[in-house]
């Protein structure tokens, strides 16, 4: 029969996964490199208009993913324990867990908290030249955005072949 509880948990999870993987990979692939080259007063109007909800989106997203993903693996494996993965699954689904996980730190760790500065910057700055620090944020912001996407990746690659193994 039909696991109500499994299928909603694992839409939820992969409808939030879908939505924070392509937000992460829009930034990293066309946003970010497009703001970069933008006037700096023109960028901190983007920003100003972007910033915080793309932040608030991503967050919302990323932090349901990463819950309904836990919940979901506490279910399969003390509750509905015939919907676990196999022996030689489980070690992919570990292993996508720890990268999801480690996505999400540097998301907020690295990536929310550059932009926060980044914005903060924009904001003092006025009309004013950008301080010389802005550029290295902007580098740190960059580099975290890359590597979010590259461990969301990862987590994605192991989720399913640990899945269907
Ligand atoms: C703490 C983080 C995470 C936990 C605890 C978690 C947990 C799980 C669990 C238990 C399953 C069900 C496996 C099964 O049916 O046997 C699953 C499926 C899946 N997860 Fe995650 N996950 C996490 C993060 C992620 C991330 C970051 C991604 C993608 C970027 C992802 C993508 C998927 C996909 C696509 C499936 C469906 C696989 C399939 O049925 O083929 N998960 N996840």
């Amino acid at each position: 029969m039909t696991d109500i509880i499994f299928l909603v948990l694992l839409f939820a999870h992969i409808g939030t996964v879908v939505l924070w993987m392509g937000a992460s990979i829009l930034y990293v692939s066309v946003l970010g490199p497009s703001i970069a080259t933008l006037a700096p007063s023109t960028r901190a109007d983007l920003m100003k208009a972007i910033g915080k909800r793309y932040e608030g989106y991503i967050l919302r997203n990323a932090t349901i993913a990463i819950a309904a993903g836990l919940i979901l693996y506490g279910y399969i494996t003390q509750v509905a324990t015939t919907l676990a993965p196999s022996n030689s699954g489980m070690p992919w689904i570990l292993i996508g867990i720890l990268s999801g996980i480690v996505a999400y730190i540097i998301g907020i760790a690295v990536v929310m908290r550059s932009n926060r500065k980044l914005m903060n910057m924009m904001n003092q700055a006025g009309s004013g030249p950008p301080p010389a620090e802005m550029g290295m944020v902007q580098k740190r912001l960059m580099m975290g955005a890359g590597l979010q996407a590259l461990f969301l990746f990862v987590a994605l690659l192991c989720m399913v072949v640990g899945a269907n193994m």
